[in-house]
């Protein structure tokens, strides 16, 4: 059974283990009760230490992927029901519960866990924990953390938005900068314009305030000027809802060009814009966000895909006046933000261990999005846009037969993302969501390979 570690790799020579070993299973079709071979010839084969395998192994019985024999070995488990996660919940009708938590998800909204740094996270914890009593008992203001708020302007600069301290608010993530907006903003049955493919929490929250949907298409450069201008014309919609940069699925990034003149569109039609703009700390070139180009636009940003989403700190850049209103709104529906979590961000922030943890992701991310792009490349997928920075890569097979794609995914141990939930009414576009992270495992890149066009296909 041969592994194919890479030794130059981040990822931990056993996580390396583990994903392979999950991979072998499935590419040679191991049904539940087939024998592993043993930890010993497994290590020898692969030139690895045996205790590196043997915990790899561990890992997997923890998982329920593998289970111990008696006296010494290991047998293929029967699939173990897993539990729901996002995955499921975006709707991919693809989804299998009763398949292995193992698997890798190819379209995954964030970093994954082998890429998370906890040291500086656990060394802030402690020193809230330590040091500042009201950060460990008390609320927090209406606006948010001063000391936090100052922090976030500073990051605000390079982008060139230069807003004062009144001018933002400390949200639950930028989940709830969304919320707080739908409901302060809107009112059930007013009409805004969403981009297609988008980001599927955002359509179903504006649902659930009895708000409707219009749908521009997303172009690599941005959305469609065009039809952008007929929604404004006949529609008078209320509100536009764009992700600026390294858009949710596309990765693609506003063009400089694109940003004018829909800025043009918005004022001209009275339009208000809201820019969501969670992945900005995951760029590789700064580009020019709608905020810093007119006042009106409402920013929304967040750290939960650089630093860590269970922390659920986010933030709103808008004018003063419509700042008061959300955190008057923030006030009654959530008695604000957590304090303890704003207090480790501001340390985090402050210390400077936040900006060295993103230039750290970005090179990595960097690196990582070269060689998906050549693996698309290799196996003839279609990329729509390429992107420079973010997290995504949008792109479909040229494989004729969608489910001979799937199941190549499924033999191959990968949890495609839904063709579906990211169109706002559920068609299917046939465009995956791929998250640049997976490109060094094993998993995928078998998976890629299988998909070549003219590869002789084993079913
Ligand atoms: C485009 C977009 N906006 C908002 C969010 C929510 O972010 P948060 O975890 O900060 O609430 C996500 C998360 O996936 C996202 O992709």
């Amino acid at each position: 059974m041969e592994l194919r570690i890479d030794r130059q790799a981040m990822v931990p020579v056993v996580q390396q283990i583990v994903d392979a070993l999950v991979c072998a299973i499935r590419c040679n079709q191991m049904m539940p009760g087939a024998r592993l071979p043993s930890v010993r010839a497994i290590a020898r084969i692969n030139m690895l230490s045996e205790s590196c395998v043997l915990q790899a192994c561990e890992r997997l019985v923890a998982q329920g992927a593998l289970e111990p024999l008696q006296r010494t070995g290991y047998i293929v488990a029967a699939p173990a029901p897993a539990v729901l996660d996002d995955a499921g919940w975006i709707g991919d009708a693809e989804y299998d519960p009763c398949r292995s938590s193992c698997d890798l998800q190819l379209g995954a909204g964030s970093l994954p866990e082998s890429w998370r740094e906890s040291d500086d996270l656990a060394y802030a914890i402690r020193e809230v924990s330590r040091t500042d009593m009201a950060g460990l008992f008390n609320y927090s203001s209406g606006l948010g953390l001063p000391r936090l708020r100052q922090q976030v302007l500073k990051c605000l600069k390079p982008l060139d938005i230069h807003v004062d301290e009144s001018r933002i608010l400390t949200t639950a993530g930028a989940s709830q900068g969304l919320d707080l907006i739908v409901r302060a903003l809107l009112k059930p049955g007013d009409c805004v314009v969403v981009e297609n493919p988008g980001y599927p929490v955002l359509f179903a929250l504006l649902r659930l305030h009895g708000v409707s949907l219009l749908q521009v298409p997303r172009t690599p450069l941005g959305p469609d000027l065009a039809a952008l201008e007929t929604l404004f014309v006949e529609h008078r919609p209320r509100a536009f809802f764009i992700n600026s940069f390294h858009h949710n699925p596309t990765g693609t990034s506003l063009a400089p060009e694109v940003a004018k003149q829909l800025l043009q569109l918005a004022t001209e039609h009275d339009v208000r814009v809201i820019e969501d703009d969670v992945y900005a700390d995951l760029h590789s070139v700064c580009g020019k966000r709608l905020a810093a180009l007119d006042d009106n636009v409402i920013y929304v940003g967040s750290y939960s895909k650089t630093l860590t989403s269970a922390l659920r700190v986010g933030f709103i850049v808008a004018t003063a006046e419509t700042i008061e209103r959300l955190a008057e709104v923030k006030m009654i529906t959530s008695m604000g933000v957590s304090r303890f979590c704003e207090s480790v961000l501001a340390c985090l922030l402050a210390n400077g261990a936040y900006r060295k943890l993103v230039q750290r992701q970005r090179q990595r991310l960097n690196n990582d999005r070269l060689a998906l792009l050549q693996l698309l490349e290799d196996a003839e997928w279609e990329v729509f846009g390429k992107p420079v920075g973010g997290l995504f890569i949008w792109a479909r097979s040229r494989m004729a037969d969608c489910a001979q794609v799937r199941a190549q995914a499924r033999r191959c141990g990968v949890l495609l993302s839904s063709t579906t939930a990211f169109c706002p009414d559920g068609a299917d576009s046939g465009w995956q969501r791929i998250n640049v992270a997976c490109a060094g495992d094993p998993r995928a890149r078998a998976f890629f390979q299988a998909t070549t066009p003219d590869r002789p296909q084993a079913f």
